[in-house]
């Protein structure tokens, strides 16, 4: 059963369509993958679903409620978190208050600070920085400031987390640690919603694969389906080839 579904969803930056007629469905469980070109509209559909940009139309729809009209903390509060591509936090901050930003965003209901900070640990240690709670951000590595991103958006407890380009910017190594943390949070029981390029990772921890180009959906189905798809072989997976990565 999907617990994201979107149906017919448009979004116009005046006359471009960033996102175009899509519909979509992210199944309780998996982990689905969202991959295309640069500006294909991927990140803009994860600030549709996070209401971080106002839909032009259509619906998108979590555990059967409408998200339309609904503002970001309202949706995150009903279990729907990301992370940016472009990393958000705080980088004087030290690692912990980065993380209990999450703890007091992600709850209806007021939060005491102690139970904050519980989450906020729990988050961090988590993600395996509980370390650094004291270290600025800015003193981490990428690959660890993406964690505290997941730790930021684990610890508003969701049942979905929108992934958009975890694995950017790292190194082999650090992406398998990445794809581990991902599966390990799906474990839990959280679905997985990921915009990514690194292909070893979309092939190796989704199950399911859609794709955009000039915000219209491509193609969809299973990482052997999509990689074997003539399209999306020319359009993407040949533009990778060349850009060599
Ligand atoms: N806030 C915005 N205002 C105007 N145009 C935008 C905005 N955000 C994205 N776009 C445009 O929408 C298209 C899709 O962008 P984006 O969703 O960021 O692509 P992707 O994440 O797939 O690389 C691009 O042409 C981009 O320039
Ligand atoms: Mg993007």
């Amino acid at each position: 059963m999907p617990i994201l579904e979107g149906q017919g969803v448009n979004k116009y930056f005046g006359g471009l369509a960033a996102v175009s007629h899509v519909d979509f469905h992210v199944d309780q469980g998996e982990i689905l993958g969202l991959i295309g070109p640069n500006g294909a509209g991927k990140t803009t559909l994860f600030n549709l679903i996070s209401a971080a940009l106002p839909i032009s139309s259509g619906e998108i729809r979590f555990k059967g409620q409408k998200l339309n009209g609904l503002k970001p903390h309202q949706i995150c509060q009903m279990g729907v978190s990301r992370t940016f591509q472009e990393t958000k936090v705080f980088a004087n901050m030290p690692v912990f208050q980065n993380v209990l930003v999450g703890a007091f965003f992600g709850s209806p209901n007021h939060v005491s600070g102690a139970d904050a900070a519980r989450e906020a640990s729990q988050a961090l240690e988590f993600v395996g920085l509980s370390a650094m709670s004291a270290t600025p951000i800015k003193d981490l590595t990428l690959a660890n400031q993406k964690r505290v991103e997941v730790a930021r958006a684990l610890a508003t407890k969701p049942e979905l987390l929108l992934l958009d380009e975890l694995m950017a910017g790292l190194n082999p190594a650090e992406v398998s640690e990445a794809m581990e943390l991902v599966t390990k949070i799906r474990d839990t029981g959280i679905t997985i919603f990921m915009v990514e390029h690194v292909m070893k990772a979309i092939m190796g921890i989704c199950e399911r694969i859609m794709v955009l180009h000039h915000g219209e959906k491509i193609a969809e189905g299973t990482p052997h389906e999509v990689v074997a798809n003539e399209t999306v072989i020319e359009i993407y997976l040949g533009e990778e080839a060349h850009a060599g990565s």
